[in-house]
């Protein structure tokens, strides 16, 4: 139908007789000439219909209107007023012949780069969105690192093995989401939340390089990185150890920043959970700017200030030349930390003054040498502003956390551009839930702890450290794994610290512990957000718009209207219901 694309024509070509098809992106009638921007996958590309040499063709074209798709036969002619900024702009078509093979409604939204369509409306049409070539170039980005990622695995010598969707619930944290069996009444198939028991038998199969690009299910909350079905790249190997996993997909992540950017991101740093927490209030540490914690409880002299005196960890940041923030700046960032997403009670401020003062929220409580020694222990600058918050050591760290990020934002340290990529080692192995009154795996149930701390699970079980590691590239987890636990015994173990009885473990993981006496070898592996890695390299928050047909907030497919009832005919035929 066609002999080229919208977006490959050129000078080059000039003369050519050609014929493109496409949609119509715009029209603009100038009395004798008619222009007319034809849209593809490829670009753009002018098309001209001249009233005096084709009247009937110009009066036939006139009356199409935007999205309408058509075929056009021309000539390339260089234009007279050539556009730089479109890959065709130097030339365009003299038509001969047009076809319109069909027509379209007026669309509710524009589809441009900027479309002044809203989100909602923006998902309902979104086979419209996907016009759009901000969200086409998304698309091209996700297929080129899929592509990527798929050579650098099979060129390592991985094999990309397909594992089973209906399945039954791998405990990983989430909610299951659960499809009832037809078959077998009253049971349920659970939809995996990842591959990882079957990546695990894989290895005792002894396809010791496994790798898969693979849908996950996850029935969670919502949140801007976060959907109910994503896509990880899970991988696993044999006969390996901690630092042979990181070596090897660190290789893969400078892989993808090579090829796809052309950054060179170099040797990534490793920090131990703890530091991470301690340095930055997080586990997912962006460390595209320092701004690291400084530990001030003892800076403070006892006995002055009783939030201080009784907090458990008092900690600040330096905002580096923010001296000069005003009563009303001030009182935005108090603001910003008692919201009750952060849940902070407050937040002490002290100005370093260029001519050498401090002015502080706390000065009825410390002297101006009191309050030298407090910048000294943060090396704080002339012209800095110190941002203090003190309480119970983890969360307010935490807190803390939250608000570095908040005040890089307002000092534009969080370049969508700048990559820092890091690991973030040795986590704990297990967490205690109060609620609950028992240990969750930090990780999951399958992670294995340090060998040297093996002997603690006993005695002090929190304390305990994971064989575990996440990568986390400016403040996103794109990828987590583990050494895993290879050995039955130990399983059995995890599994009665995790609070399941013998018979439960058995029923839920009788088949891995069962295999597991079928010489498992030592293993691990990790499994990376593939959507995360797409929105992150595209520069964007949310990995919406790097999925085709994204979910809304609410978990709904506004576009199919998803979820849905279904009839009680199906209800019936699922045993879902008995009676009519
Ligand atoms: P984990 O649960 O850490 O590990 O998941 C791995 C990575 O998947 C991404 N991710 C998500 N992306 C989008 N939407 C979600 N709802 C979502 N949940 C997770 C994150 C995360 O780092 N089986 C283990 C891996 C292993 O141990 O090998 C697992 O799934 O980027």
């Amino acid at each position: 139908m066609r002999t080229n694309t919208c977006g490959e024509l050129s000078l080059k070509n000039k003369g050519e007789k050609v014929t493109l098809c496409g949609w119509i992106q715009r029209m603009r009638d100038m009395g004798g000439m008619t222009f007319l921007d034809l849209r593809d996958r490829y670009g753009i590309t002018q098309i001209v219909f001249n009233m005096e040499t084709n009247a009937t063709l110009c009066e036939q074209v006139r009356e199409y209107g935007r999205e309408c798709v058509i075929g056009v036969t021309g000539t390339v002619a260089e234009r007279s007023n050539k556009n730089p900024k479109l890959a065709t702009g130097e030339i365009e078509i003299l038509a001969s012949d047009v076809h319109l093979y069909n027509r379209s409604k007026t669309p509710p939204f524009t589809i441009e780069e900027n479309s002044d369509g809203g989100d909602e409306l923006r998902m309902k049409y979104r086979y419209l969105d996907l016009r759009r070539p901000n969200v086409r170039a998304n698309m091209e980005l996700r297929h080129r690192l899929g592509m990527l990622i798929r050579n650098y695995m099979a060129g390592q010598g991985f094999l990309e093995i397909e594992t089973p969707f209906l399945i039954k619930s791998t405990p990983e944290g989430a909610r299951d989401f659960v499809v009832p069996s037809r078959m077998n009444a009253g049971e349920f198939y659970a939809l995996p939340q990842s591959p990882q028991t079957f990546k695990q038998l894989l290895m005792v199969s002894g396809y010791d390089k496994y790798f898969q690009i693979v849908r996950c299910f996850r029935d969670e909350d919502l949140r801007a990185d976060r959907q109910p079905e994503f896509t990880q790249l899970d991988c696993e190997m044999s006969f390996v150890e901690h630092d042979d996993i990181l070596d090897m997909f660190e290789g893969l992540v400078r892989h993808l920043f090579s090829a796809e950017k052309g950054i060179e991101v170099g040797a990534l740093p490793r920090i131990t959970y703890r530091e991470a927490m301690d340095n930055y209030g997080s586990d997912k540490p962006d460390i595209r700017f320092e701004m690291k914690f400084a530990c001030l409880k003892e800076a403070f002299p006892a006995g002055k200030f009783g939030v201080f005196d009784t907090a458990e960890w008092v900690g600040g940041i330096v905002a580096s030349g923010c001296a000069e923030y005003t009563r009303k700046q001030l009182d935005e960032l108090t603001d910003f930390v008692k919201r009750p997403q952060i849940g902070a009670s407050g937040l002490v401020w002290i100005k370093c003054a260029t001519d050498g003062t401090y002015k502080s929220s706390i000065d009825k409580f410390y002297t101006p040498d009191d309050l030298a020694a407090v910048a000294a222990a943060t090396r704080a600058q002339a012209g800095d502003l110190i941002l203090i918050m003190a309480g119970a050591d983890e969360k307010t760290k935490e807190q803390l956390g939250t608000l570095r990020l908040h005040v890089a934002d307002l000092l534009g340290l969080r370049r969508s551009d700048d990559y820092k990529p890091l690991w973030v080692i040795d986590f704990p192995l297990l967490e205690w839930n109060e609620d609950d009154k028992r240990f969750y795996a930090k990780h999951h149930p399958f992670t294995s702890p340090k060998p040297e701390h093996i002997p603690l699970l006993d005695t002090h079980p929190a304390s305990v450290n994971a064989n575990a590691y996440d990568m986390v590239i400016n403040g996103v987890e794109v990828g987590g794994g583990s050494i895993r636990i290879h050995d039955r015994t130990l399983q059995k173990k995890m599994f009665s610290i995790l609070g399941f009885s013998d018979e439960e473990a058995q029923k839920q993981f009788g088949f891995l512990m069962d295999a597991f006496e079928y010489g498992a070898p030592p293993h691990g592996g990790i499994a990376f957000g593939f959507d995360r890695l797409a929105s992150l390299f595209g520069g964007a928050e949310s990995i919406r718009d790097f999925i085709a047909f994204p979910k809304n907030n609410s978990g709904r497919d506004v576009m199919i209207d998803s979820p849905s009832t279904i009839s009680d005919d199906q209800l019936k035929e699922l045993n879902l219901k008995t009676t009519a």
